[in-house]
Formats: structure tokens, sequence, C-alpha cells
């Protein structure tokens, strides 16, 4: 254990990164990782969590700002590119792919490496008027998947959690950093209480009843891409951030 300390103190100060080791490693006697906690989310056996567990902020942020997160992301949207390449398309117009928009097509990563990832990071006011401001970042790599897709002739869907009322923002907001077309942008009604899962698996119902073909549907939240239908093929980005029920 005390190597193995050493080594990772050793390597994060080689990249000039201040981590505790702590949230690298099992917990002395704890049975706690970090590094486990992650793939458990990402694999959907963690559900439900309110937040980062105590002890893994710094790993959280460590993940989200190092390279590893830009790293899984690109592997995700490298398989979504390959797949999408190797579709056959019917010529019709009517195959489309399904995109989640908070931290799928849009980053909400300046906000939390500016608050932390931890408990009391997270201010749903401060939030609101940080989106109102329409400043978001593209998540380069799924723009990079838009624009693959809209090259195939696959068009493109934007299926939010986000609310009617934001519309004009989100619109003006992906419109800006190079999402500039889109077959349909598909937003919450406050009054319908649905979880997302019902909420998004109903409108994509929907689209398929309108004749769409959804090839592909790329989120990441697992409440993005489980439900029927979920389309052709899922494909489930990183987000230790936070969990959407
Ligand atoms: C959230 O931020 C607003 C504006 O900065 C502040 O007035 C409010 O007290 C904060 N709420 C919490 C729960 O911290
Ligand atoms: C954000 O903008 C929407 C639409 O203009 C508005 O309804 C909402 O009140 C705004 N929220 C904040 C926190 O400014
Ligand atoms: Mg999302």
């Amino acid at each position: 254990m005390l190597i193995h300390n050493l080594i990772v103190i050793l390597m994060t100060n080689n990249k000039l990164h201040a981590i505790n080791a702590h949230d690298l490693l099992v917990i002395s006697g704890g049975g706690f990782s970090c590094e486990s906690w992650l793939l458990g989310v990402e694999t959907n056996n963690v559900r439900g969590w309110k937040t980062v567990p105590r002890g893994c902020e710094s790993f959280v942020g460590q993940y989200m700002i190092g390279k590893r997160y830009g790293e899984d992301l690109a592997m995700v949207v490298g398989e979504a590119e390959k797949y999408a390449r190797g579709l056959k398309l019917g010529g019709d117009g009517k195959e489309v792919w399904v995109f989640d928009v908070d931290d799928t097509a849009l980053s909400n990563l300046p906000f939390y490496a500016h608050r932390g990832f931890g408990a009391r990071a997270y201010n749903k006011s401060e939030f609101d008027v940080w989106v109102n401001k329409s400043r978001r970042p593209a998540v380069q790599q799924s723009l990079r998947l838009y624009k693959t897709l809209l090259s195939l002739g696959i068009k493109v869907m934007f299926l939010g959690t986000d609310f009617e009322h934001d519309r004009d923002i989100i619109s003006a907001n992906l419109r800006k950093v190079g999402y500039i077309t889109w077959e349909k942008l598909l937003l919450r009604i406050p009054k319908v209480k649905l979880s997302t899962i019902s909420f998004k698996s109903s409108e994509r119902k929907k689209l398929q009843q309108e004749g769409y073909k959804i090839v592909g549907n790329i989120g990441d939240q697992w409440s993005d891409i489980l439900g029927t239908p979920e389309g052709d093929r899922t494909f489930k980005l990183p987000n230790p951030m936070y969990y959407v029920n």
C-alpha cells in the first residue's frame, strides 16, 4: 500500500496535478475505491446516487479535468462513428440519431470545475443563471460525431431533459458552438411529470410512429438510453458528476 501510494504521488506530481492519493486507492480497511465507484456508475450498477461520494471529489475532478474524460469520450465516439459508417442507409432520409443535450451535446463541465464536484457544488439557481448565458461549450467529441452523421446523411434529433421555456437559449447555444442544424429539438414540459426514462422513450416512440428509424442514441445518463424503443444501438458517454433518474 505504501509503495502504491508513493507511485501515485510521483505520477501525479509529474503531471503537476494536486490529488489526494486516497481518492485513487482502496481506502485502507474501508474497502471503498473511487475507481470502482466510477466503473460501477458507468456500468449502471451504482444507481440513484445524489452526489459524488465523500473522498472522491478530487478523484472525479482529476478524471474530468485531466486527459482521461476526453479519452473516454473519444473511445465512445470512435465506436459510434465506426458503427454509423457501416450502416446501409435506405436513401429515404428517415434515419435519425438521438443526442441528449446536457453533457452530451453541451458541456456543463466548466460549471462544476468552478464549483467543485461534491455535495456542495451544485446550486440550482446559479446553474440556471449559467445555462441562461448560453455559453456552454460543445462536448467536442460529440460535435465530431454530429458532423460525421450529417456527412453520412443521418439526421440528428436533440432530446433534452431541459424544459421548453429554455428552448431559445438552448437553440442559440447549440448553434453558437457548431450544431448548426437539426431535425427536431425535443424538450420537456414542466407540468407533465414523467421520469426521464418515460419521457425520453415516449418521445422516441413518437419519432418511430412518424416514420423515423432511430439508428443510434447517445447520452451521458443511463436514463437517456434505457426504455423501449432505445434505438438500434445505444452509446453511453461517461459522466461521474451527477445522476439523473
Ligand atoms: C445559491 O446561490 C445563490 C446565488 O449566489 C444564493 O443566493 C443561494 O443562497 C445559494 N443557495 C444555496 C442553497 O447555497
Ligand atoms: C432563464 O431564461 C428563461 C427563458 O428566458 C427564463 O424563463 C428563466 O426565468 C431564466 N432563468 C434565470 C435563472 O434567469
Ligand atoms: Mg445529459
